[in-house]
């Protein structure tokens, strides 16, 4: 079967339908969206810009990546941190969303047969959908890490989608005590492709998988987001390279092409 990976298709504006939203621990939800027609399957890390439909108080989408991605039903994991995610939390089953996507690149298919996977909370998210894309054709390996006590319904979940994920924590309650880098950098190596999603300091240490001679190291970045297409210029960043549209040369990038020297925006 098709995973869809590495084709990212074009972004358009659908109207979408709230089919449950679940409390995945204290500030975390989970939530499925019926889309009113059928959307391009979205390669792991692409991202749609999801509001309230019809509401206009925040005006702009909230770029969300999507855990799973089929046909006519999106599915989202996400943190409740300001205004728009707030309001998203409160809706209830049947409440009608407006939804923009998908956006950016995503991770294309790996080129090897082993793929270690890196995030830092809410970071898990794209890889949830590349877990089961990939299925048996690549040997993958899940690293998470969370802050520790508090986090128990957020692992548990993500262990339920994602089993034999490896676990840490700053407090150690959860897992091995440490950071999810220093733990992935022990799996490192020739032959290995690494994934990174989370916290931009925990991305930048990522390259020292390079060090380790890791094949590829892909980074997914995040930025405020505007119009999620390339025409606002609200998620600009500077590189090595030039001036990037995470929106759109993203939000997965080799982590040599924004970490070459240090990122500024
Ligand atoms: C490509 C992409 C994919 C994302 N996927 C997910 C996901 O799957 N799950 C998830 O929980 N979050 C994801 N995020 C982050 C999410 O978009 C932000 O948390 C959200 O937009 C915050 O909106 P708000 O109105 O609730 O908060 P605001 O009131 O706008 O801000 C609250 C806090 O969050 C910070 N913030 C706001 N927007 C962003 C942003 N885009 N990136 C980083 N920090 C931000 C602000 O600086 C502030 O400190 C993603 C971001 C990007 C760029
Ligand atoms: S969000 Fe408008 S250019 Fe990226």
């Amino acid at each position: 079967m098709d995973s869809g990976m590495g084709k990212p298709g074009s972004p358009a504006d659908r109207k979408g339908s709230l089919v449950f939203s679940r409390k995945v621990g204290e500030n975390c939800r989970h939530i499925a969206v019926e889309l009113s027609e059928a959307t391009a399957p979205s390669a792991p890390g692409q991202f749609f810009l999801v509001r309230e439909w019809g509401v206009f108080d925040p005006l702009l989408g909230r770029p969300l990546a999507s855990t799973v991605s089929g046909n006519c039903r999106l599915e989202f994991l996400f943190q409740v941190t300001g205004r728009g995610t707030s309001r998203l939390a409160s809706l209830t089953p049947g409440a009608a969303l407006e939804l923009r996507g998908p956006c950016g690149n995503g991770f294309p298919a790996p080129v090897g047969e082993k793929l270690l996977l890196v995030a830092g909370t809410l970071g898990i998210a794209p890889f949830l959908g590349a877990v089961s894309a990939l299925g048996e054709k690549v040997d993958v390996t899940a690293v998470l890490g969370v802050p520790g006590r508090g986090w128990e319904p957020f692992t548990e979940w993500c262990e339920d989608k994602i089993p034999g994920i490896r676990l840490n924590s700053d407090d150690g309650s959860l897992g091995r005590r440490g950071d999810p880098v220093e733990d992935s950098l022990t799996l490192v190596g020739p032959g290995r492709e690494l994934w990174g999603c989370g916290p931009e300091a925990m991305l930048r240490e990522l390259g020292r998988a390079y060090e380790k001679g890791c094949e590829k190291v892909l980074v997914s970045l995040e930025r405020r987001m505007g119009c999620g297409i390339g025409g606002c210029l609200s998620c600009s960043i500077t590189t090595p390279s030039g001036m990037k549209r995470v929106c759109v040369d993203g939000p997965v990038f080799d982590w040599r092409e924004v970490f070459g020297e240090p990122l500024r925006n």
